[in-house]
């Protein structure tokens, strides 16, 4: 089974997931593989950590298409060239189309930083320390078409600390990323098909 990673920057989630696939060796327990990191910047750090690790690396810039749909179209040829049974987002920083999320219907995932359904969309631990919440966290969920929602696959929860700033939360939640997210997808692997190229 195929997993396609997409980036937008550091990559830390992805370089996770990687490591995890390397070290539990899903290879032989699931029969996957990570094949591909596609980034939509070329200047995403996470790419050089995919191309030392033997990965395919590739970048389809958003910039020059005219529509979401021509750059999800050109995204998804791209995917599709790796065969996935798993598409996963890790930090790709980009809103993608009902179009696009159909087509990876039951093997799209995201992690996003809050404990949805609280707090989707950007500067969620700002918005979570403005609430005066006293936890926040990780969530790993199936993508649907509406921003951050969707089946919820797995989650992580993190205190927030007297003193807190959305950065310390931040780092505190993102180490947590690096755990959950593997996690959830190891246990995803097993009711995925395997997708062959055509
Ligand atoms: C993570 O916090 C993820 O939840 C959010 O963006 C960050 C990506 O970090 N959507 P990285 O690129 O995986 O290091």
């Amino acid at each position: 089974k195929n997993i396609v990673i997409l980036i937008s920057g550091g990559g830390s989630n992805m370089a996770a997931i990687v490591r995890a696939a390397q070290r539990d060796d899903w290879r032989q327990r699931h029969g996957a593989v990570v094949r591909a990191v596609i980034s939509n910047r070329a200047d995403a750090r996470g790419l050089a950590f995919a191309r030392e690790q033997g990965i395919a690396a590739e970048v389809v810039d958003h910039k020059p298409f005219a529509t979401r749909e021509a750059f999800d179209d050109a995204l998804a040829a791209t995917i599709d060239r790796h065969a996935p049974a798993l598409v996963v987002l890790a930090g790709f920083m980009r809103i993608l189309t009902p179009g696009f999320v159909a087509r990876y219907a039951g093997r799209l995932v995201n992690i996003h930083p809050s404990l949805l359904p609280a707090f989707p969309g950007l500067h969620t631990h700002q918005r979570a320390l403005e609430a005066g919440c006293r936890f926040t966290g990780a969530t790993v969920h199936q993508v649907t078409a509406e921003l951050d929602h969707g089946p919820i696959l797995d989650q992580a929860v993190v205190p927030i600390l007297a003193g807190d700033t959305p950065e310390a939360i931040a780092a505190r939640v993102l180490t947590q990323e690096h755990i959950v997210y593997p996690r959830a997808i190891a246990q995803l692997l097993p009711r995925l098909q395997e997708v062959h190229a055509s």
